[in-house]
């Protein structure tokens, strides 16, 4: 941690082309230059996006260069709409993407100090993918996941060195939710930890350290909460709308659980739900049919532009 320099002053100045004089001696401190992350999907771009912005920079990968060029397209799409809202300059948004590279080659991840992988939830290819990493990266590197589902310490273990494996698991939008979980898997070292924490501070976002259980601490909050609003629209108590309308207004929440549900990806729902109803037996955790189905539709929400809501 740095030294000296309360966490409040830690801000970014992208007006004036600059990392804030704080966030740059932290960075220093960390001796983290350059991160990796691996993944083509939202979250991918999201987690570069921060990444960039916090300073550092960021080597993002996809297997295919179309899906690379677009990881790029996304983050350059974002920082855009900050132009415009008058968050950031041209040439603060033009410094942030000068610190990203795309590739195809998980060899140019060889220099990065930190790896973020968020990959499809796959426990096998996250196993690989980690077990490959970890034979590219230095043994001083960190390897962490963004995995929402997967027990951390099962991708840790194929690792050359499982002890510099954690979880980072940002939340979606990644760019805008201001949590990060940093998950402790048995086998990860106490390093390994206290610089994954203050690597997500010095990307500018608030940090707890969880257990390696299914969930986490978010996840296993938020999805029974989730889940039990499919089953209230199932059993006649109200609309989408209107479910999605009262929790609105009735507890200030930004987002109704419906529109949630399509934002986060009724697969992603419904694997989540799957690994918390396996590691806990709790019935409350036990997917309700209509997502279920759903899901077998290929009705994925956002993504698939068809969900609670229709996207079309
Ligand atoms: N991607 C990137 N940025 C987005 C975005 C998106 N999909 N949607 C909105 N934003 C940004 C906007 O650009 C805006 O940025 P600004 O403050 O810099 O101007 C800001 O978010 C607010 O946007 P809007 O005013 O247009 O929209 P809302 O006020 O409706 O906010 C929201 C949108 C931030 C998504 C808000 O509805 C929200 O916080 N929803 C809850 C999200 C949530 O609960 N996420 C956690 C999901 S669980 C999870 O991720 C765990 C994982 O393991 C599955």
């Amino acid at each position: 941690m740095p030294k000296g320099e309360p966490l409040g002053l830690l801000y970014l100045d992208c007006t004036r082309n600059l990392v804030a004089p704080g966030v740059k001696r932290y960075i220093e401190e960390m001796d983290i230059r350059r991160v990796g992350v691996l993944g083509s999907g939202i979250m991918g771009s999201g987690i570069a996006e921060c990444v960039a912005e916090a300073g550092f920079d960021v080597t993002l990968r996809s297997r295919k260069q179309e899906t690379a060029d677009q990881m790029r397209v996304n983050v350059e799409k974002s920082l855009l709409r900050k132009i415009e809202k008058g968050r950031i300059t041209e040439d603060g948004a033009r410094a942030i993407m000068g610190r990203v590279t795309v590739t195809t080659d998980i060899e140019s991840l060889r220099g990065c100090d930190v790896v973020i992988e968020s990959v499809i939830e796959d426990l096998g290819i996250k196993q690989h993918l980690v077990r490959e990493l970890s034979t590219i990266v230095s043994p001083n590197a960190i390897m962490a996941t963004n995995t929402s589902t997967l027990p951390v310490v099962a991708i840790a273990a194929g690792a050359t060195h499982p002890e510099r494996v954690c979880g980072i698991h940002f939340f979606n939008p990644a760019t805008v939710m201001t949590l990060v979980e940093v998950v402790r898997p048995v086998t990860a070292s106490d390093e390994t930890i206290e610089t994954a924490v203050a690597f997500a501070t010095a990307c500018n976002k608030e940090v707890v350290t969880v257990k390696d259980r299914a969930g986490f601490i978010v996840n296993a909050l938020l999805f029974p909460y989730l889940n039990n609003a499919i089953k209230l629209f199932e059993c006649g108590m109200g609309t989408i709308e209107e479910i999605d309308m009262s929790m609105r207004g009735g507890c200030g929440f930004p987002m109704g659980p419906f529109a949630l549900l399509d934002m986060v990806g009724l697969d992603t729902s419904l694997a989540i739900l799957n690994a918390l109803h396996e590691e806990y037996g709790d019935a409350n955790y036990a997917p309700a049919p209509l997502l279920k189905r759903m899901v077998s539709a290929g009705y994925l929400g956002r993504k698939s532009k068809r969900g609670f809501f229709d996207y079309h």
